[in-house]
């Protein structure tokens, strides 16, 4: 079984965040997306794994590197332009040959086991003639995403590609089993109306012919990060799990009350504030005179003085001060800002990397 990893494309919704960096690389408690999905291949026990890169591959290539670090074979594979998720299976031929797959959307992110249904599919494909399984969840807006309807034996006879009229509230989430017989239909469909081959018409292409597709109900959350406030709904759900650590080296002073979970990366500084978990700190932060109320994620290097954050994620090198209360916001790295009248104050931000912003 080998793992394909979609990180192509592009990440219009979390503009202006993903004009300057790739939408699979914005960090969730302070980890990159993509690795999320690299991490459950590999404790599925997949070692092959390969990543569809696009315009922003290089970026990709230099933040996942080798795969030495999860202990994985990685191979990098270059789509031309976004062309549709079955454009990658296409490109992927030669890496995928006649071998099983796990297809993972790269900015989706889910909580599943991944072992157990890789496993599943192992035993059912061989049992039942099974070409694939989709992965289906309820959602109350559907048409936002692919759609599938099920008979009363679990199959799936029906796939549309966000439906003006959706004819059920099963959404595809982003996780897909293959055999080799999707490389037929990718080779046989046709572009949609939005130019793109769609990986839902290429498994209709699979139902109409004859092939077995069957599904499995997603019972944890998903969220397809894409988009400010579901992404921050993820932030919030990671922190919810993370265990406590804080590096011997960071220094807090005792002017500082820290409660529930937190994380305190090295050589961070933290004086006369008050931290309330879950809060990820990563490296090198320097927090004074400040708040960190729960569910706040603050990348390396970032500097946040006489400010309060809240339920927001901050990239590497920000520098917030005297900012008032920041809530429910996405600060791209290497911004700065600054001159909230008052701590009443309340901020929601989306800014992209290198953004000033002065609040007086
Ligand atoms: O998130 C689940 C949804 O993902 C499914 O319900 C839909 O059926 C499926 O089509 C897909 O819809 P999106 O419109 O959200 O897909 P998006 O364009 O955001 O691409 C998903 C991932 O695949 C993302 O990491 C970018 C990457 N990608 C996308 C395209 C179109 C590529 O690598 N190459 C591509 O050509």
């Amino acid at each position: 079984m080998k793992g394909l990893i979609l990180s192509g494309g592009k990440g219009v919704r979390l503009r202006p965040l993903t004009d300057t960096r790739a939408k699979q690389l914005v960090p969730i408690a302070n980890k990159p997306i993509l690795f999320y999905c690299i991490e459950q291949l590999v404790a599925a026990g997949i070692t092959e794994i390969g990543i569809i890169i696009g315009e922003t591959g290089d970026e990709v290539k230099a933040v996942v590197g080798d795969g030495s670090k999860w202990g994985v074979d990685i191979s990098w594979i270059p789509q031309e332009a976004p062309l549709g998720l079955a454009h990658c299976v296409l490109v992927a031929r030669e890496f995928l040959g006649n071998d099983d797959f796990v297809m993972f959307l790269g900015d989706n992110m889910l909580e599943l086991e991944l072992a157990s249904l890789v496993h599943q599919f192992i035993n059912d494909r061989n049992n039942d003639s099974l070409s694939c399984r989709v992965l289906l969840k309820e959602v109350e807006n559907p048409s936002f995403f692919g759609v599938g309807v099920i008979n009363d034996e679990g199959r799936v006879i029906k796939l549309i590609e966000k439906p003006e009229e959706p004819p059920s509230n099963l959404a595809l989430v982003g996780v897909y089993f293959f055999t080799q017989a999707i490389h037929e239909a990718v080779l046989a469909i046709s572009p949609s109306k939005r130019g793109e081959l769609e990986i839902t018409d290429a498994i209709q292409w699979l139902i109409d012919n004859g092939c077995v597709v069957d599904h499995h109900i997603l019972d944890g959350w998903w969220i397809d990060t894409g988009k400010k406030d579901p992404l921050l709904e993820c932030n919030r759900l990671v922190l919810s799990a993370v265990v406590g650590d804080i590096a011997p080296s960071a220094v807090i002073d005792d002017g500082t009350d820290i409660s529930g979970v937190v994380q305190i990366g090295e050589g961070s500084v933290i004086s006369n504030s008050i931290i309330e978990g879950p809060v990820v700190i990563g490296k090198g932060v320097m927090v004074s005179d400040s708040q960190i109320r729960p569910f706040t994620s603050i990348g390396d290097g970032v500097q946040v003085f006489g400010s309060i954050l809240k339920d927001s994620v901050l990239l590497e090198g920000c520098v917030i001060d005297k900012a008032g209360l920041i809530n429910a916001s996405l600060v791209g790295s290497n911004s700065k800002v600054s001159g909230s009248t008052g701590s009443a104050d309340s901020n929601t931000l989306l800014l992209g990397d290198n953004s000033i912003v002065d609040l007086s």
